[in-house]
């Protein structure tokens, strides 16, 4: 995979002891396979839950346990772990620990770390949902919030006491997804830059019930939208169907061309770039029927108009990317989108292919540029096609 965010950074995860702790292991696992150094601190507690050979072995470094291990070398041990720290993770965070996190407290491995450290922290509370909604906690995490942590979660659901509230540790994906967006920000090359996309394929209805679709899955839009919040842009994705949320990406829906037009018209005032990789209806249905049409056992003749050509209409200081789905002939209907939409580039894709196109995770391309330039891309994830099209956006920034 190319252009891991997290890739040789220092990670201090601390957890503290709940029953959760276990789950921390999972974080752990998925940090390290995305390329960072994971270094694990733990409250007295915490080894109740989970043990500390655990993290050695899964990270290859020793947690750090006892303030006052006399073996330590000379440097003491949570200087060290919170100075060579690029971000600090605290989960699962008991109320007790967001307690002594609140107050500067530093009376254990977990909260020594965090008062000595300046890299940003990402807090993941898990705890009974008496606790978390008692007013004492809540003022804790406005404190902490108000000083720029970074709060994840916690969940809605079943929680170990058997009672179901708010409480449960955020999921794994959503720990390390809020990680990925904050290093995106700290060290990404496109940092400040404001980047709309489109997923999806658009609906146009016939009736209260029916519509005129296609097969776009919003997969592509999606995984260029996560790759330009990894590289730390503002990112806008305006999206037609609905998929996992992504951290960081201020997501709109737009069902119709008609909203899609909109929706991209009004987010691209400020935007630097703009991505087309929706699937966009080129018609519509010249009436829509107020009721759903009824069978009535005879053929039926349905107008449809055409719809505006969004990314033509997008005009002033912006780079254009559109996409070319296409079945025969590739390069030339590419070439010719890319001359009529005025775009600076033009990412083709055979559409014919299942492996490559629709709803696949993967994507075969060649990015066409104004310029004349021809880049052919192999068969790779869908998440590297996008890191592929934003290495050649950002040449032109
Ligand atoms: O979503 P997935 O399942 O992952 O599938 C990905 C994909 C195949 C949909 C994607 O890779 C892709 O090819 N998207 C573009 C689909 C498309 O509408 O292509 P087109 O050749 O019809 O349109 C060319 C470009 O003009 C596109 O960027 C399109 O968004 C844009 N357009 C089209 C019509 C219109 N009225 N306004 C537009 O802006």
């Amino acid at each position: 995979m190319t252009n891991r965010n997290l890739e040789n950074k220092n990670i201090l995860l601390a957890v503290s002891g709940s029953i959760a702790a276990y789950k921390a292991v999972d974080v752990a696992s998925q940090l390290i396979k995305q390329g960072a150094n994971v270094n694990v601190a733990m409250t007295e507690a915490a080894t109740k839950f989970i043990t500390p050979f655990t993290f050695k072995t899964l990270t290859g470094n020793v947690p750090f346990l006892d303030m006052w291990d006399i073996n330590t070398p000379s440097k003491e041990r949570h200087i060290e772990l919170a100075h060579s720290a690029d971000l600090m993770i605290i989960a699962p965070a008991t109320a007790s620990t967001i307690a002594s996190l609140a107050y500067g407290l530093a009376d254990d491995s977990v909260s020594l770390c965090a008062l000595s450290t300046e890299a940003p922290r990402l807090i993941a509370p898990a705890m009974d949902h008496q606790m978390w909604n008692n007013s004492a906690t809540q003022t804790n995490i406005n404190k902490l919030k108000a000083r720029g942590d970074i709060i994840i979660g916690p969940d809605y659901g079943r929680l170990a006491s058997g009672d179901f509230g708010l409480g449960r540790l955020s999921s794994t994906e959503e720990i390390v997804s809020e990680t990925k967006a904050r290093a995106g920000k700290m060290y990404g090359d496109l940092a400040g830059k404001h980047i709309v996309i489109t997923a999806g394929g658009t609906r146009e209805p016939m009736d209260p019930v029916r519509f005129l679709g296609n097969r776009s899955s919003g997969k592509m839009g999606y995984a260029v939208a996560e790759a330009a919040r990894d590289r730390g842009s503002d990112v806008t994705l305006i999206s037609s169907v609905s998929r996992p949320l992504i951290k960081g990406v201020n997501i709109i829906n737009a069902e119709t061309t008609a909203e899609m037009f909109q929706k991209v018209q009004e987010a691209t005032k400020n935007a630097d770039a703009l991505i087309m990789a929706a699937a966009v209806s080129d018609f519509r249905f010249k009436d829509i029927n107020k009721n759903k049409i009824k069978n009535k056992d005879k053929d039926m003749d349905v107008s449809l108009t055409p719809n505006p050509d969004i990314i033509a209409s997008i005009k002033g200081d912006i780079i254009k990317i559109a996409f070319a789905a296409e079945i025969n002939d590739m390069e030339k209907f590419a070439l010719q989108k890319l001359k009529s939409k005025k775009v600076d580039f033009i990412i083709a894709n055979d559409v014919s292919n299942p492996a490559i196109g629709f709803n696949s995770d993967n994507n075969k391309v060649v990015i066409f540029s104004n310029t004349g330039d021809q880049i052919n891309l192999p068969l790779m994830p869908k998440i590297d096609v996008g890191h592929e099209i934003l290495n050649s956006l950002k040449k032109r920034f």
